[in-house]
């Protein structure tokens, strides 16, 4: 059976990127798909050397966890028109082990001439490590969230529509 993964990257305690990561991770839960969930704030990240961070016990952990996996969700902030580099750090933290994964985007942002700041992200893991990418994915603005609430109703419904994605392409990639 594939094994999906949530993987929350923003360092924000307060995150909106996070809260869709767990409502994505919910509604999978829901529907009884094996899914694991990862916060990479916990996980006492370096930031790549391209020497020993690979061998620091976060960076192992993270690898192990993205390794097991075959489809992927990606819960990341927007910064700067672009993921923020701690989402960037966690691939060059991890390299290979994205290869022929089926991945997703959740991305909170600022504002919505920030749309399409995932794309430079997911060239990178298509054409690095020929990961299949969703052809949709799910953009919030903090207008969606109230406390730690989702209480924009078409937001909620495409994380869970993202989600059910995932599922689906991964089920028919991986079988
Ligand atoms: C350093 C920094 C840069 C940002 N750059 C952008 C940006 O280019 N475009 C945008 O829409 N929002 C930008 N924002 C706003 C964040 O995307 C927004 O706060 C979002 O909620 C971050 O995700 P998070 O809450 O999961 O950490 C920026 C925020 C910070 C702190």
């Amino acid at each position: 059976m594939p094994k999906h993964l949530v993987i929350s990257t923003s360092g924000n305690p307060d995150s909106n990127s996070r809260r869709m990561g767990r409502a994505a991770f919910a509604h999978l839960q829901k529907k009884e798909v094996d899914c694991d969930w990862v916060d990479i704030r916990e996980m006492d990240l370096p930031l790549c050397d391209a020497h020993k961070c690979y061998g620091m016990p976060g960076s192992k952990k993270l690898s192990a966890a993205i390794e097991h996996a075959d489809g992927i969700l990606i819960a990341a902030p927007v910064y700067n028109y672009d993921v923020a580099a701690a989402t960037k750090n966690m691939i060059e933290l991890t390299g290979s082990a994205w290869e022929d994964k089926i991945v997703g985007f959740l991305c909170a942002a600022g504002g919505h001439a920030s749309y399409m700041s995932v794309m430079a992200y997911a060239n990178s893991l298509m054409l690095d490590f020929r990961c299949v990418i969703i052809p949709r994915f799910a953009f919030a603005t903090s207008h969606a969230f109230d406390g730690e609430r989702i209480n924009d109703k078409k937001i909620n419904e495409r994380i869970k529509q993202v989600a059910d994605e995932l599922v689906r392409f991964t089920k028919a990639l991986r079988t």
